[in-house]
């Protein structure tokens, strides 16, 4: 059987993971740093590679103890090699090779975004191609996945991320960090019609997404709030105004995937941000009208994690991919570009 050890440091969570190509999780060990971050707001690139140092000795080594594994058992290693921050990319993908380099096992340098975008496949029964929508603090963007090498990007933001747009407006809103949870909680106690907030890029015939925008709407409408009611209420219309979004642009790029013929076999939505209920529930609904299935996988795969780093290394391991040890991690690694 194979088993692939999956490290992940690109952003605030240290993870580790051990898989097996059956699909069977042996252990998912997450560290999240959102106690060391909370108090600025957001993610801080420096504390966040010293967090990772400090943690990923312990967390790699419970992800081994979980799966009673040792080293030498394991048949490779995937480290997140890119896209994001430098400094934890740097400590993991290092973490990576050194176990790689000990065992005598392969390295494959792993790709965070592929890694999303394939972590569906591990809990579901997905074939290609599927649709995904990446919706995390980081990206958002459409991408049409076709096998796990060929990853074809439709649409993407063209300034802030949604998950972004969530924290900046929980900042503002002065409710504290990480946004989305906050948003979503609050926004069940407002009246989402009370404000009118604009719907970006939704009579533009392109699938790209901005919400930069609709932040400085929220930004504007708050300093006519007056009790802690208005706040609630403005919240709860921004997170319909996202809603709305999701749902025009979904039915657009399912559009864009009958006019180039692709036969999808589901759609899919992955990142922190498809823990938000009201928005599932609102995707759900247009893969319901169109008879297809719908696929998000359970919360702790969304949001960042080492299983699916390993399941990324599964699947490419079995298309025969290897990296070199020296391969250099990279802050910014195009989506579906080769790892050389
Ligand atoms: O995928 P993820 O864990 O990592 C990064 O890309 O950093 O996503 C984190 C993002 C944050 O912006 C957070 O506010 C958002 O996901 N998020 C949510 C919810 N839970 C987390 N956004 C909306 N609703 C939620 N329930």
């Amino acid at each position: 059987m194979i088993k692939i050890l999956g490290i992940e440091s690109s952003c605030d969570e240290t993870g580790a993971a051990v898989v097996t190509e059956k699909k069977e999780i042996l252990s998912n060990v997450v560290y999240s740093q959102i106690a060391e971050h909370k108090s600025f707001g957001g993610v801080v690139p420096e504390l966040a590679a010293r967090a990772h140092l400090e943690r990923i000795d312990v967390v790699v080594k419970k992800a081994l103890e979980d799966a009673k594994l040792e080293p030498s058992e394991l048949t490779a290693v995937a480290g997140t090699c890119g896209p994001g921050l430098i400094g934890g990319l740097i400590v993991g993908s290092i973490f990576a090779k050194t176990i790689a380099m000990a065992a005598g096992i392969p390295f494959i340098a792993a790709n965070h975004i592929e890694a999303h975008a394939l972590s569906v496949r591990l809990t579901e029964d997905v074939n290609f191609p599927y649709l995904l929508l990446l919706a995390s603090g980081a990206n958002c963007q459409w991408v049409v996945v076709r096998s796990c090498d060929r990853f074809e990007a439709i649409g993407k933001t063209v300034d802030d991320s949604v998950g972004e747009a969530f924290d900046k407006v929980a900042k503002l809103l002065g409710w504290g960090y990480p946004g989305g949870p906050i948003v979503e909680k609050m926004s069940r106690l407002g009246d989402g019609d009370r404000f009118s907030l604009p719907r970006p890029m939704c009579r533009k015939d392109s699938l790209n997404f901005s919400f930069a925008g609709l932040k400085t709407a929220v930004k504007i409408a708050l300093k006519k709030c007056e009790t802690e009611q208005d706040k609630i209420d403005l919240c709860a219309s921004f997170q319909k105004a996202i809603v709305d979004v999701m749902v025009y642009k979904m039915k657009r790029a399912l559009e864009v995937c009958r006019d180039k013929n692709v036969e999808l076999s589901a759609v899919a939505i992955s990142g922190g941000v498809a823990a938000n209920k009201p928005m599932r529930a609102a995707l759900q609904n247009v893969c319901d009208e169109r008879g297809l299935r719908f696929c998000v996988p359970p919360i702790s795969l969304c949001t960042d994690n080492g299983a699916m780093i390993a399941w990324l290394g599964a699947e490419k391991f079995q298309s025969c991919r290897r990296d070199d040890l020296r391969f250099a991690p990279r802050p910014r690694w195009p989506f579906g570009a080769k790892a050389e």
